[in-house]
């Protein structure tokens, strides 16, 4: 028996998924959670086997195949690209994909009963009982009161047959022995809890065969001609066939085993019970781990084909891309808890989180470099002092994202992530570089700042990398790194100081994500018109924001002093608020006040002028939401029609513009 409880090699399996039907989110979420983990482990150096597959016999994939009319093999060989092409869609980096039809597999599991069976450890009885179709499982006559099911509800037939047990009993109190010396080996302690409950109850012996006759479609035993082995039997011995399968297979199993494996707690049982007697009884270790993750329900409710609510990983994945699913599911639940799947949850996040706080430090960020620094390459900055609180929290939090991953707390990696990106925004708007343009005297200072922001960017990518690959390739390709994913490293890329000495950003700024309607629709795409409102009575005073009404146009009538009179809610609902997406900015030549927006108000985008051009660059603005006054009469200022106004405060440094405390679409109701 192998003695090491820590290989040099990490090897990592997802479930083998059944291939009754399509995938859905759930099966997404294991193997993205997957994927995580092993593009973690491989950046901190280690070896990695990542292993998934599909689990192709048994009762529920032959009764699909029924359905359809089509033999088993016919329907298998067409269902199971939907996962191999969805973990491709997904970025998914395994190693290795497994299908328990092929022959390696089949070969592995028959050697595997013929030693077992040699072994005295499988043997030959009386079957009497009740047996659930739908669960593949057999019930005594105590459990099913009523003649149902007592784990899914349906029907139970009675059956009295010969059939092959594995003698697990047996392996009872070792079981017992190895998990009170093991706590860690089930993960999260509220799992372990449950198997050390189930334990206490005496483990009968598993019955390991399915009389052909009844079920035709599954491995044949080798030394029973009318039997084929029962389907779960059959998949939990993929996690071993693979790496013993060609030549070298033992040493290679030798090298990689004890494996972990990361399951959804539906198969809680199967795992952490059967799987390790099966080894034990093989002279294999149990596994190092059994992570068995929460449960994703769809709007609250329970997600089924009978309901009609199963997600799509494909249609989520084409829409808004592969990485901003890989982020939601990491980010929106807690891995051993179950969460809930919402288009709102998920627009929420886009908008927040992608567009808004990563998105746009990076576009505004490398706007700044194009446009402070035009000419020929960026030089990183030698003398200036990076501030403490970059480079320590560089140092100490990023830092800890690979060992929370290590640890299946992937919401917790993500938000010290953001934390961090939270940081670099606040540097931007503390330094205000766009103050700093206009002064000759701070140029060294601007490339400094800058510079900063560029390395915090790129170790951003770096961290965000085993979550979201493909935008940290977007980010890396953009700052004309040559960081190549198959070989980053924590220790390496992961600290700060790695940016180039010279960089030149001559693309045009990146928009790494767009924000969405509630509808999912792009912020950005025309909508259709709203209904006319009956009224458009026209508010008195001059486009472009308040406080510019105030400086640069003469005072109309309702340049009123602070203190207005009453206004009734008839009068008020004449006017046309609403939220407007700034999608482009740039100043009024010859003007030292005003800037002309392209803002878009859902129905239609507008120019306004304001005269905000001495509190904000245009770049500052791009992509905030703001609140526009729609029915304006349209007035010129310096030349250029200012179709509305934007609202802001007058403060004592300037102007404030209003934005908005969550993602408000443009043209949404202002009440
Ligand atoms: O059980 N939420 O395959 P399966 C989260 N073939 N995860 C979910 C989920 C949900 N709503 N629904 C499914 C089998 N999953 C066997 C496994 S392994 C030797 C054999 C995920 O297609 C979760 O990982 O029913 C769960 O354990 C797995 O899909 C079940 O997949």
């Amino acid at each position: 028996m192998k003695t090491s409880p820590t290989p040099e090699w990490f090897y990592l399996t997802t479930p083998i998924y059944y291939v009754n039907d399509i995938p859905h989110i759930g099966h997404a979420y294991t193997t993205i959670a997957c994927d995580v983990v092993a593009r973690t482990r491989r950046m901190e150096g280690k070896p990695v086997f990542f292993l998934t597959g599909t689990d192709e016999h048994g009762q529920k994939v032959w009764q699909s195949a029924q359905r359809l009319n089509l033999s088993p093999q016919v329907y298998v060989d067409r269902i199971m690209p939907r996962f191999r092409d969805l973990w491709k869609t997904l970025w998914i980096s395994n190693d290795d994909f497994v299908r328990t039809t092929e022959r390696r597999h089949v070969e592995g599991v028959q050697s595997t009963l013929t030693a077992l069976w040699e072994k005295g450890e499988i043997y030959e009885g009386p079957y009497e009982g009740w047996y659930c179709t739908h669960d593949e499982r057999f019930w005594t006559e105590k459990d099913v009161p009523g003649g149902v099911c007592p784990d899914c509800g349906r029907p139970v037939e009675h059956v009295s047959e010969t059939n092959y047990f594995f003698r697990m009993s047996r392996y009872q109190e070792w079981l017992i022995d190895w998990y009170r010396s093991h706590p860690e080996a089930i993960r999260p302690e509220s799992r372990y809890n449950e198997i050390m409950g189930f334990l206490e109850k005496p483990l009968g012996d598993l019955c390991i065969s399915r009389p052909v006759s009844r079920m035709p479609w599954g491995i044949p035993i080798p030394f029973a001609k009318e039997y084929v082995t029962y389907v779960w039997f059959d998949a939990l011995l993929n996690y071993i066939t693979v790496p013993r399968s060609g030549p070298g297979g033992e040493e290679r199993l030798n090298l990689l085993w004890p494996g972990n494996h990361v399951i959804g707690k539906d198969i809680l049982t199967t795992h952490a019970v059967y799987w390790p007697t099966i080894l034990k009884a093989l002279d294999l270790l149990p596994p190092s781990l059994i992570f068995a993750h929460g449960w994703w329900t769809v709007d609250g409710e329970k997600m089924s084909k009978s309901r009609g609510n199963a997600v799509d990983p494909v249609v989520y994945a084409e829409k808004f891309g592969p990485d901003i699913l890989r982020y939601f599911l990491m980010r929106e639940g807690q891995f051993g808890h179950d969460a809930d799947f919402s288009d709102a949850a998920l627009i929420q996040r886009i908008n927040a989180d992608l567009a808004n706080d990563l998105g746009n430090l990076v576009s505004r960020v490398v706007a700044m470099v194009q446009r402070y620094f035009p000419d020929g390459p960026f030089r990183k900055s030698q003398g200036h002092r990076t501030p403490p609180e970059l480079t320590q929290a560089a140092e100490t939090e990023l830092s800890e994202i690979p060992k929370l991953t290590a640890r299946f707390e992937f919401h917790k990696a993500l938000s010290v992530l953001w934390n961090f990106i939270g940081l670099l925004n606040r540097y931007v708007d503390s330094k205000a570089p766009w103050v700093m343009a206009k002064d000759p005297s701070k140029t060294e200072e601007l490339n400094g700042v800058l510079s900063d922001l560029l390395e915090g960017i790129r170790l951003t990518s770096v961290y965000l990398a085993p979550f979201m690959p493909q935008t940290a390739i977007r980010i890396f390709d953009t700052l004309k790194t040559d960081e190549a994913l198959s070989s980053l490293s924590y220790a390496r890329d992961g600290v700060w100081g790695g940016l180039p000495e010279s960089l030149t950003l001559d693309d045009p700024v990146v928009s790494l994500f767009e924000k969405r309607n509630p509808d999912g629709s792009l912020q950005k795409e025309a909508r259709p018109e709203k209904p006319e409102k009956k009224e458009r009575i026209p508010v008195k005073g001059t486009p472009g924001t308040a406080s510019e009404a105030m400086d640069e146009a003469p005072p109309g009538p309702e340049a009123v002093p602070p203190g207005k009179p009453p206004i009734d809610i008839e009068t008020f609902q004449k006017i046309d608020l609403t939220p407007g997406t700034i999608l482009e900015a740039a100043p009024v030549p010859k003007s030292k006040k005003l800037l002309r927006l392209t803002v878009d108000i859902g129905r239609e985008k507008r120019t306004i002028v304001a005269g905000i051009a001495g509190s904000y660059e245009p770049e500052q603005l791009v992509g905030k939401t703001v609140l526009i006054l729609a029915n304006l009469k349209p007035a010129k200022l310096m030349g250029v029609e200012s179709q509305g106004m934007l609202l802001a405060a007058q403060t004592g440094e300037g102007v404030s513009v209003i934005v908005f405390d969550r993602p408000a679409s443009p043209g949404a109701e202002i009440r």
